[in-house]
């Protein structure tokens, strides 16, 4: 089958798996007997756009390298109507992340998949707020909900524990998910301060003009509760998640660590105990001697206990325009393969 591809925000991942897609086009016919047309983009920048037959992907990519609007195949359907009466039958919701309510990702979502299109994202918000809702939606149509791409990018976490951990039984997982923090504490032991890293971070594409998300652990909080109730099975709300960030820690903490042969990690938790979930966001101390505390820089890593294996950490990229792009491109494959 000829799968259709619509894609709802063409920005960083948007783009990313486009590219991905065009890139490997003939290694996915030959190797998955995967083939796509992408016909349906929506986006608030260059426009929403059409082709029932597949859309001029290198066009619509140049186009948006140069910061022009689509030229070809325009519709006057909005999102919804894009997304109700296109042909396609995976939708890739890859618009922005709004942990307080979801943002307009959530009405994408639900009448993607009320419409009987797969749903692939890498957007927290659905995700963190809404899973079981959304899932339940996914199960009456008969269609898929994906979300790798939500936690650690493209490094799999999600289908780690879904797919080669299955069998165990996974009590803990502890880990390094905010790319941006994690940069800034391991900058901060070269010698700056908190203020002159932030800048930094901001400098270099990091950090947003408004760290807040970041600094304040709310985007690990939101990959905690996701993990919470995806892996552990948990009905976690994310204001259940205890959440601490890094702005309090001073040069003074910095130090202190290294005396003690340690290091601070912004490190985001969720444990089962007597058969109840709980999550949480705080920086700690880590020995060195942890697989954790040598993760440095704007890497994720993530440790999952488990009852048969004991403990396994994953270590890889936690954000980026392909790297996310492939958490795409692995759950679009995941429903290819066992449809
Ligand atoms: N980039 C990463 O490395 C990464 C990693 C993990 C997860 N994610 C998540 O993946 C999603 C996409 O990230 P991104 O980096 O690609 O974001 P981005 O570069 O900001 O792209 C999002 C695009 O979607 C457009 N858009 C926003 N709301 C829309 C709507 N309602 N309808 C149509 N278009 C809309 C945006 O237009 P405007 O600019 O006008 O708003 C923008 O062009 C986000 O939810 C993000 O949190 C990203």
């Amino acid at each position: 089958m000829k799968h259709k591809i619509a894609i709802l925000g063409f920005g960083t991942v948007g783009q990313g798996i486009s590219e991905i897609l065009l890139n490997k086009k003939e290694y996915l016919k030959n190797k998955y007997d995967f083939e796509y047309d992408i016909v349906a983009v929506a986006d608030f920048v260059y426009g929403n756009v059409y082709n029932p037959y597949g859309l001029d992907i290198p066009l619509m990519l140049q186009e948006a390298k140069e910061k022009k609007k689509f030229s070809k195949d325009l519709t006057d359907w909005d999102n919804l109507e894009l997304i109700r009466n296109c042909n396609a039958d995976i939708l890739c919701e890859l618009t922005y992340t709004d942990l307080n309510t979801g943002g307009p990702a959530v009405d994408h979502v639900k009448a993607a998949l009320e419409s009987g299109k797969h749903v692939v994202t890498s957007n927290k918000g659905p995700a963190a707020l809404f899973y079981p809702e959304m899932k339940k939606i996914a199960d009456k149509n008969g269609v898929k909900f994906m979300i790798e791409g939500t936690v650690c990018a493209g490094t799999p976490v999600i289908n780690l524990a879904d797919g080669p951990l299955a069998g165990c039984e996974i009590s803990k997982i502890r880990g390094i998910l905010n790319g941006t923090t994690n940069y800034m504490l391991s900058e901060m032991e070269k010698g700056m301060d908190y203020n002159e890293v932030l800048k930094v971070a901001q400098e270099l594409g990091y950090a947003e003009a408004d760290p807040t998300g970041d600094v304040e652990g709310y985007d690990a909080r939101g990959k905690v509760t996701i993990l919470a109730n995806i892996v552990m099975g948990a009905s976690l709300k994310i204001n259940d998640v205890s959440c601490k960030g890094i702005t309090q820690i001073t040069s003074e903490d910095i130090e202190n660590a290294k005396k003690q042969n340690k290091r601070w990690k912004l490190i985001g938790s969720v444990e089962k105990k007597d058969g109840k979930v709980t999550g949480s966001v705080a920086p700690e101390m880590i020995d060195l001697s942890h697989p954790l505390a040598g993760v440095m820089g704007a890497t994720n890593a993530l440790t999952f206990t488990t009852d048969l294996l004991g403990d396994v950490t994953i270590v890889g990229p936690g954000a980026g325009k392909i790297e996310t792009g492939f958490s795409i491109l692995t759950d679009i494959l995941d429903i290819h393969r066992n449809q």
